[in-house]
């Protein structure tokens, strides 16, 4: 088969409104320096549909719109020269192609991996969780004066709307009341701080009371003046120690990357005032590890320090996620952002259970965990056990 086939197969795919996607990978001499992969969809743009090119960079993206002419054009020029591997998916069938650097070109193809018809709606008008023209992005160093979203911010910003799609799931199953009362503890220079307020308010239509807990002064009041700016009444930030704050009311705790044990501190403030939802990207994990003295089957792998620090994250954040279970909470871990991004990538979310399961069951996996690792305690068991004797058995 030519090389022109592919562009051929795209055209009449997209002409049928059976196109899905398609990608150019393998980026070779002929590429723009940095350039890694082009993602192409059809999108429906107000003067019809297009084809959106999401060029991805090592560090950003930059999305550009062609009519069929234009991207067929391009497709040309690129295959075979800038990119050496292309893979178009459709409702009826998938292609891939990989061209040889001396121009010939391998082809197959397979039954569709989807065949469900494309949405040629403009998912970024459709499902944009922000607006990047927020004046408090550009505050914050996300954005330009202009409300694009900076070269260098690109991973903060995934972060921001990776973040943002979690809680609007966790919401959508566990629906919280409009006045919703939120601490986000550690919250740093607020970035998810603020993205959290301004998604619940503009999207959600909620009127939020959220406080950003800070330990460092200078952080906090640079926040509370964004937040005054941007006109964000019922968003403030309080520089103390998340364990000095002790709310009357809270539905959603959130603590993202709080330091070592500060996390531990937060969800057992989450636990103790009964917060609905809570939303937890651990940090560093010291206290386990310190105390670790593995007793059982894994001792012989976890002699090698990094094993061990592995071990120690899981114990750490396993032992937390059971804990919250045994507190009466239904329970996820898992990949925040890809690791690509941060090496900080587990989330924990919670959300109460509405029907309360026995806690012995739970209690009596944690000890055995404990009991295999040499651990004396979890910091958060340690907070749980001092501040709640009335829990039910
Ligand atoms: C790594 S930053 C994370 C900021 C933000 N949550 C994010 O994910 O982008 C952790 C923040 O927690 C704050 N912190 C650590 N321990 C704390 C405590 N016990 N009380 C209040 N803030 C604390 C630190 O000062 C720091 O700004």
């Amino acid at each position: 088969m030519s090389s022109d086939r592919f562009p051929e197969i795209f055209q009449s795919a997209f002409q049928a409104g059976h196109l899905l996607k398609c990608t150019l990978s393998k980026p070779a001499a002929a590429a723009p320096s940095d350039l890694k992969n082009i993602y192409i969809r059809p999108v429906t743009l107000k003067n019809g549909v297009k084809i959106a090119f999401n060029y991805r960079y090592k560090t950003r993206d930059e999305v550009k719109n062609y009519t069929l002419p234009e991207a067929l054009g391009l497709l040309k020029n690129m295959l075979g020269t800038a990119f050496l591997n292309a893979e178009l998916f459709t409702t009826e069938r998938d292609f891939s192609v990989r061209f040889e650097k001396d121009g010939t070109a391998s082809w197959s193809d397979k039954q569709p991996a989807s065949t469900v018809a494309p949405e040629t709606t403009h998912d970024r008008e459709k499902k944009r969780l922000l607006d990047p023209a927020s004046p408090w992005l550009h505050a914050l160093g996300i954005t330009s004066t202009k409300g694009e979203v900076l070269a260098a911010a690109q991973d903060k910003w995934r972060q921001i709307n990776k973040y943002l799609e979690i809680i609007e799931t966790l919401l959508r199953t566990h629906p919280l009341p409009p006045d919703v009362q939120i601490a986000d503890m550690g919250s740093g220079k607020g970035y998810l701080t603020f993205a959290l307020y301004d998604f619940l308010t503009t999207r959600l239509n909620m009127q939020p009371q959220m406080t950003g807990i800070e330990l460092r002064p200078a952080l906090v009041e640079f926040c509370n003046k964004t937040a005054r700016e941007s006109g964000f009444s019922g968003l403030n930030f309080l520089a103390t120690d998340i364990n000095d704050y002790h709310p009357e009311r809270l539905d959603m705790l959130i603590a993202l990357h709080a330091c070592d044990t500060a996390t531990d501190l937060a969800l057992a403030t989450g636990i103790r005032l009964k917060a609905q939802i809570i939303v937890a990207a651990p940090c560093c994990h010291k206290q386990i590890r310190r105390d670790m003295e593995t007793r059982n089957e894994m001792a012989p792998l976890l002699r090698f320090g990094i094993l061990e620090e592995r071990q120690a994250e899981i114990l750490t954040d396993g032992i937390r996620a059971l804990l919250l279970e045994a507190n009466g909470y239904r329970t996820n871990v898992f990949e925040f952002i890809s690791s690509e991004h941060t090496a900080k990538n587990v989330m924990i979310t919670a959300i109460t259970e509405k029907k309360q399961k026995p806690r012995q069951p739970v209690l009596d996996k944690i000890a055995a965990l404990k009991s295999g690792f040499g651990i004396r305690e979890h910091y958060l068991e340690h907070l749980l056990d001092n501040n709640f004797q009335h829990l039910p058995e």
